[in-house]
């Protein structure tokens, strides 16, 4: 047979660039319910990684083998020819969703063949993997090319591909080898996170500084924050599929249900939410897929009050930290929130699962641990340090809700007072005195001390005082120049779990070894050229490669490594938080505290919404030395709302204090407290005298 060469290569269709305009719309059918501009438009969008539309096309070709194509910034052609024959499509970005590809072939015959990663690592003809079927690679997907012609090929709703950065589209010929030719004419995503937003770029929340490398960080995790937000009918299918993937398992209810990765698990996972939350509600002030997610692991929970470690289809269980993180993600969406109706109905299932848990607790007054799963920790069970700093936070948290649901039976005195001798108990019995930190258990042998339990004890404030010190100092005996490795999972480096060191040392007063943490772990992945350059990755190991519990036997190849993991967002609450000090002490903000930490920064900005209006503040000075120099403070806040001011003292002499132009006392303190009645805005300026 003669094969007629055709002659394709002419101005046909062109790729259309980035965006196509269809503003406005959400996912598929999904009703819009988010909102539909910037809370605080500003110069700090240009650093918002979410694209203006739903629909997007690849922004580059990183590099292509057989392949005649001029593609660049939005136009050009994308002539594959012959067997094997491939072109990388770069998003410039982490992104997922369904891709479509319109193409022109010559002839029939040939196999157009899609394969994805999030890392330039595994850029190929095998995806990264994502399914867990403990193998290399979830392999690709391939449409036969039936009929020569112009044609146009869409993923299927179950091969929706969560997370992704590189499209490799490869052809393959299995008849007509080396003549085989296809032209990609156009590459269109549409978006599949975040379902229920019409504008990705509608924060209600913002950050913005003098310095450009945590402003980019910040940035990240809210991006991976809505890439962690996905439709509840496209999670990962449990089993596993032995080849490929499928996303078209039912997570839980509504019209978007938050996740603990883009890529994977595509589950929701009630420990990661202990990050991820404060994190959503920094960013983008929507938590309807914090509900819908709490609300999967209420309607689960065992009959003995057990909630369990993850949501269906993967309903994973025996985890005793897990339970917890979906108690205390209860008041964390509460005190967000304030929607009571979600707590009156959850109520019951809450005591429950507080009477569950603290039948654990012995006459040592410590949790005997017994649901052995975790983190992904080494060395759980029996009376560990980190259980115990978690179960400390379950009692206080579920003593704010007792009164929040109006309890009158006494439920919130006697959590605190539980509370409170847990404390006792954790201090005498898992503190290692010698060294200056807590063990990883109360057995007096235990010679490791944990990276977890120590950064809960400052976060939670369990540590007694005089411990602080010493325990802020002791973490950063386990940091190397990209990180924190974490002594109960060697080798590796945990952002989640970082994330609540760095919460500790602000609670520790100690900005300085926050701010270099963050420059250290975060800094590395975000200027990583093999990472996605927008988002926050799960985990990755010592040596400076991407992995995670690589060494233990039982996890995977390390291109499982999600990414875009909420979990590691610890950054993005914490900047709000603590650098530029304003955060919520009361449900929807109607108390706050604005209690600044200026580290080596000289100018920060920042805000997020409730449903009582915008919190904002910035505060600039003169010099980044950390001793402290004269500054100025601004803020405002919606009307009916009181907060606390906590301002430190200009160092090496005496400070001198004016609010809305008049002069207050200072005093001799280190820090004065103001204590503000109503909303409103206003203007500090603090000097030296
Ligand atoms: C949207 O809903 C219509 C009517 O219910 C249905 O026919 C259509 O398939 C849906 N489209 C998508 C993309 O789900
Ligand atoms: C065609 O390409 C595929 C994928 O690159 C390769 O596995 C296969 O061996 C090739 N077939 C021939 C006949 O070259
Ligand atoms: C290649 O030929 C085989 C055998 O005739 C056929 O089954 C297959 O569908 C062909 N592949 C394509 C892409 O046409
Ligand atoms: C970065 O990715 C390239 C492939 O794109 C690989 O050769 C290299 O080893 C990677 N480096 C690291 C540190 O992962
Ligand atoms: C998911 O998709 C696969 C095809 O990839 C299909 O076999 C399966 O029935 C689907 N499951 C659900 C729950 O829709
Ligand atoms: C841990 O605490 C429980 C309850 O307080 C106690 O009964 C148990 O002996 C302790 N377990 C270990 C291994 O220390
Ligand atoms: C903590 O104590 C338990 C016994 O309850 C033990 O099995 C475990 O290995 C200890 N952890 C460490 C890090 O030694
Ligand atoms: C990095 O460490 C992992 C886990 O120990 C190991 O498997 C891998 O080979 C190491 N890579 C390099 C480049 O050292
Ligand atoms: C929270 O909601 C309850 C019940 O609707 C209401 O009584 C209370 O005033 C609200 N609190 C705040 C701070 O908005």
């Amino acid at each position: 047979m003669v094969l007629v060469k055709p002659v394709i290569f002419v101005p046909l269709l062109t790729l259309v660039l980035s965006v196509v305009a269809e503003a406005g719309s959400c996912w598929k059918n999904t009703t819009c319910t988010g909102p539909e501009n910037a809370a605080f438009p500003g110069v700090w969008e240009k650093n918002i990684y979410a694209p203006t539309s739903r629909q997007v096309s690849p922004q580059y070709i990183l590099e292509s083998t057989g392949a005649r194509t001029d593609y660049k910034q939005g136009a050009g052609h994308n002539l594959l020819t012959g067997n094997g024959s491939q072109i990388v499509f770069d998003f410039g970005i982490e992104v997922g969703g369904i891709v479509t590809v319109n193409y022109a072939a010559p002839t029939a015959g040939v196999n157009l063949n899609l394969a994805f990663s999030e890392a330039t690592n595994w850029i190929g003809e095998n995806s990264d993997s994502s399914n867990g079927a403990f193998k290399d690679g979830d392999g690709y997907l391939s449409y036969d090319i039936s009929t020569a012609g112009e044609g146009s090929y869409t993923m299927p709703g179950a091969k929706l591909r969560g997370g992704f950065r590189y499209l490799t589209i490869f052809l393959t010929a299995p008849n007509t080898t080396s003549d085989a030719i296809l032209d990609i004419t156009d590459i269109n995503l549409d978006i599949g996170f975040l379902p229920t937003w019409s504008n990705l770029r509608a924060y209600q929340g913002y950050f913005h500084s003098n310095d450009e490398l945590l402003n980019r960080i910040w940035y990240s995790g809210a991006y991976t924050i809505q890439t962690n937000m996905v439709p509840p009918d496209t999670g990962r299918q449990i089993p596993v599929v032995d080849y490929g993937w499928d996303n078209n398992a039912t997570l839980g209810y509504g019209d978007t249900i938050i996740v603990d990765g883009a890529k994977r698990d595509r589950a929701v996972w009630p420990g990661d939410m202990g990050i991820a939350v404060p994190s959503t509600f920094i960013t983008l002030g929507d938590l309807e897929s914090l509900k819908n997610g709490l609300q999967i692991m209420y309607d689960t929970q065992a009959s003995d009050g057990a909630f369990a470690e993850s949501g269906p289809p993967l309903s994973q269980t025996g985890s005793d930290t897990y339970h917890m993180w979906s108690m205390i993600g209860t008041y964390n969406y509460v005190l967000y929130t304030n929607d009571t109706d979600f707590l009156q109905e959850n109520w019951e299932g809450y005591q429950k699962a507080m009477d569950y848990i603290y039948a654990k607790v012995g006459t040592s007054g410590l949790l005997g641990v017994t649901g052995l799963r975790d983190w992904g920790r080494f060395w759980q069970g029996g009376n560990n340090s980190e259980a115990q700093m978690i179960l400390y936070r379950t009692l206080e948290t579920g003593a704010e809700l007792a009164e929040w649901v109006g309890d009158t039976t006494g439920l919130s005195s006697s959590w605190t007072t539980r509370a409170q001798n847990l404390k006792v108990a954790v201090n005498a019995d898992c503190y290692d005195d010698a060294y200056g930190a807590f063990r990883d258990n109360a057995t007096a042998t235990t010679t490791m001390h944990p990276q977890d339990a120590n950064s809960m004890s400052l976060l939670f404030g369990v540590a007694d005082q005089d411990r602080v010190q010493s325990i802020s100092q002791r973490l950063t005996d386990n940091w190397v120049s990209i990180g924190a490795v974490a002594p109960e999972l060697p080798e590796n480096i945990s952002p989640f779990i970082s994330s609540f060191e760095i919460q500790g040392h602000f609670e520790a007063a100690r900005p300085d070894r926050a701010l270099d943490l963050i420059r250290r772990s975060w800094g590395w992945y975000i200027n990583n050229p093999n990472g996605t350059g927008s988002t926050v990755i799960e985990g990755y190991l010592q040596n400076a490669t991407f992995g995670y519990r690589g060494n233990d036997g039982y996890y995977y190849d390390a291109s499982y490594v999600s990414h875009s993991h909420g979990w590691s967002s610890g950054p993005t609450s914490a900047l709000i938080n603590y650098i530029l000090g304003l955060s919520v002490t009361g449900r929807v903000g109607s108390t706050w505290q604005l209690a600044p930490q200026f580290g080596d920064l000289t100018s920060v900005e920042g805000g997020f919404t409730t449903s009582l209006g915008h919190f904002q503040a910035s505060w600039n000075r003169a010099s980044s030395s950390s001793s402290t120099s004269s500054y100025e403070l601004s803020f405002k806040v919606p009307d009916g709302t009181t907060g606390t001011v906590v301002l430190p003292a200009v160092d090496g002499g005496k400070t001198t204090l004016t609010m809305n132009g008049k002069v207050l006392e200072w005093g001799s303190d280190e820090t004065k407290t103001i204590s503000v009645t109503d909303g409103g805005s206003y203007q500090i300026i603090v000097r030296s005298a």
